[in-house]
């Protein structure tokens, strides 16, 4: 190797001075414009330093002098749409739910936010497709425990299912057996009708007697026709739709030891507008009387 500096005959360029073997490295400098956008990119970063959040501290950063942060930009963002929207809650805060559907926008609107505000807050009991599971209803069939209009799941998102709030719905399936109001063998009689209502039963005489009990007990609350009562929450027994399960020892479990799930009240968690936009999203799921 040699520190000897010299031009290259060839290219006229000077040569580094390493030499490996006889060959020569050559010196050639850098493109301008390769140098200049490299000066630019410096002076671009200091100036970004200055008006941008860059450094961090110890326990916090370097704002910049625009003062701008992504979460204040997103607040704004937000702030910004739900501003757009103001008009549209507005209107739907002080219309007749049953009305909204004639206004095709308005309608389109409440839709799309019943959609995500129920994917957030409901999903969680209800399926992320409103199928529900045993003990929390399918809000996709038209089969309601508390009534199917508009106006009435509104109600029930409302005030909830025997929720901590004081106009909540209640009516509770009292538990027979435990509260010793049925023998086991009345219970098992009583579960014969019911099962009869919706399928072949083979044991006439238990559904004979259970009808009785049934009449004598039940009719109450489900009906004399057992189809079910809104007011009291309390499900069709006839349709083959089976809230906690079809399956025989479900049932007795059910009439011994009584239900009542718990359906939040979301007055106090949600503002009018979602509200309403949840109740007519989940009347739009097919099951809407
Ligand atoms: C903690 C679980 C839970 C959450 C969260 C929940 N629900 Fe419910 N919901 C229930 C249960 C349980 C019932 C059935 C109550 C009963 O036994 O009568 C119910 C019933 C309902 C009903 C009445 C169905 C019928 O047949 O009459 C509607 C409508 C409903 N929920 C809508 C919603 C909406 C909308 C949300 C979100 C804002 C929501 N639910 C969130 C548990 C929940
Ligand atoms: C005081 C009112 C009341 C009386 C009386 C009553 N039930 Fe119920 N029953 C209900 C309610 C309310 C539910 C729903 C419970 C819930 O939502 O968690 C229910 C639920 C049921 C279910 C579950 C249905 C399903 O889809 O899973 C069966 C079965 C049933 N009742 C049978 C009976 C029988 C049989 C009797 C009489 C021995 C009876 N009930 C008496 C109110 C009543």
């Amino acid at each position: 190797m040699s520190d000897k500096v010299e031009k290259d005959e060839i290219s006229g360029t000077d040569t580094t001075g390493h030499e490996w073997d006889g060959i020569k490295e050559l010196d050639t400098p850098m493109p301008r414009w390769w140098l200049w956008t490299m000066y630019g990119t410096i002076i671009w970063a200091i100036g970004y330093w200055i008006v941008m959040p860059a450094w961090p501290l110890v326990s916090s950063y370097t704002a910049g002098f625009l003062g701008y942060s992504s979460r204040g930009s997103l607040e704004t963002e937000l702030a910004e749409a739900t501003a757009a929207h103001a008009d549209d809650r507005a209107a739907l805060v002080t219309m007749d739910l049953g009305e909204v559907k004639n206004n095709a926008q308005l309608y389109q609107f409440a839709l799309r936010g019943g959609k995500s505000a129920f994917a957030v807050n409901c999903s969680q009991c209800h399926g992320s497709g409103a199928q529900g599971a045993p003990g929390f209803p399918n809000l996709n069939d038209d089969d309601w425990l508390w009534g199917g209009s508009v106006d009435k799941i509104y109600e029930t998102v409302k005030y909830g299912i025997r929720s901590d709030h004081g106009d909540t719905r209640i009516g509770d399936m009292p538990a027979f057996l435990t509260d010793e109001l049925l023998t086991k063998e009345q219970i098992n009689d009583v579960a014969e009708y019911v099962l009869s209502l919706s399928e072949e039963r083979d044991d006439t005489a238990a559904v004979d007697q259970g009808k009785e009990v049934f009449m004598e007990n039940c009719a109450s609350c489900h009906g004399e026709n057992a189809k079910g009562k809104q007011e009291f929450g309390a499900p069709n027994l006839t349709d083959a739709i089976w809230f906690y399960g079809k399956d025989k020892d479900i049932i007795l479990r059910t009439i011994s030891r009584g239900r009542g799930n718990v359906m939040p009240a979301w007055v106090d968690r949600l503002d009018d507008a979602t509200i309403r936009q949840l109740a007519l999203y989940v009347h739009s799921l097919g099951g809407g009387e």
